[in-house]
């Protein structure tokens, strides 16, 4: 029997890498930690809300349990390979969401994926009985978000400079007259 091996070459620089990316992770999360700990305002800020009626909470309730979650993501529920729902209700009315789950095709005005007729995956949310439907609109159009975040139609306040420059770099000369600036919009749903 072979006594005790000694590692090869190769197996040293593996295990060698291996706890270097170790020892930099345990660095890195002890230095973003002290950060986070020392900073006085949150690293992350939260931009999103919620304010429920009663009506708004049933429909919070309804939304998990109809499957929504499968496809959609709201107040960290749900997955992330869809359409997130956050902020909805700063972006849309409470009738166009009422009017949408109801009549997903002719609401949006172009093709649909999953909401609509029938094969669509998403086909059962229209023929839900109507007061379920009025509720789940509630809960979305009470997730609002604020100005700037992600999630809102609004954009930041102020000019930012960066997205000037990306827009002056990567938008072709035609889609000036085509498209207009979000930042200049005047009629978004507060
Ligand atoms: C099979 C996936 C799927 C399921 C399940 C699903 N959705 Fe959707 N949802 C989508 C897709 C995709 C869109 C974009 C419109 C489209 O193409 O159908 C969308 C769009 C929406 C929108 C419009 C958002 C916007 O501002 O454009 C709302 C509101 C919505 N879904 C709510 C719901 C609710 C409530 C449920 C559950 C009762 C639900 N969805 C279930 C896939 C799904």
């Amino acid at each position: 029997m072979a006594g005790k091996q000694s590692l090869k070459q190769g197996e040293k620089v593996l295990f060698g890498i291996f706890g270097a990316f170790i020892v930099a992770a345990i660095i890195g999360y002890a230095v973003l930690e002290a950060v986070r700990l020392t900073a006085d305002k949150p690293m992350f800020e939260v931009k999103t809300r919620y304010e429920f009626t009663e009506e708004g909470r049933r429909g919070s309730q309804i939304f998990r349990e109809a499957r929504c979650t499968s496809c959609h993501r709201a107040m960290r529920n749900g997955t992330n390979m869809g359409l997130s729902l956050d902020g909805l209700g700063s972006k849309r009315a409470y009738d166009w969401i009422y009017s949408f789950l109801k009549r997903p095709e002719e609401t949006y005005g172009s093709a649909t994926i999953d909401h609509g007729m029938p094969p669509k995956e998403a086909a059962y949310v229209s023929a839900m009985p109507d007061e379920d439907l009025r509720a789940i609109a509630a809960f979305l159009f009470g997730l609002k978000a604020e100005q700037g975040s992600a999630s809102s139609a609004i954009p930041p306040e102020g000019k930012s400079q960066f997205i000037d420059g990306v827009l002056e770099m990567v938008t072709p000369e035609n889609w000036k007259d085509k498209y207009q600036d979000v930042r200049e919009k005047e009629d978004v749903a507060e």
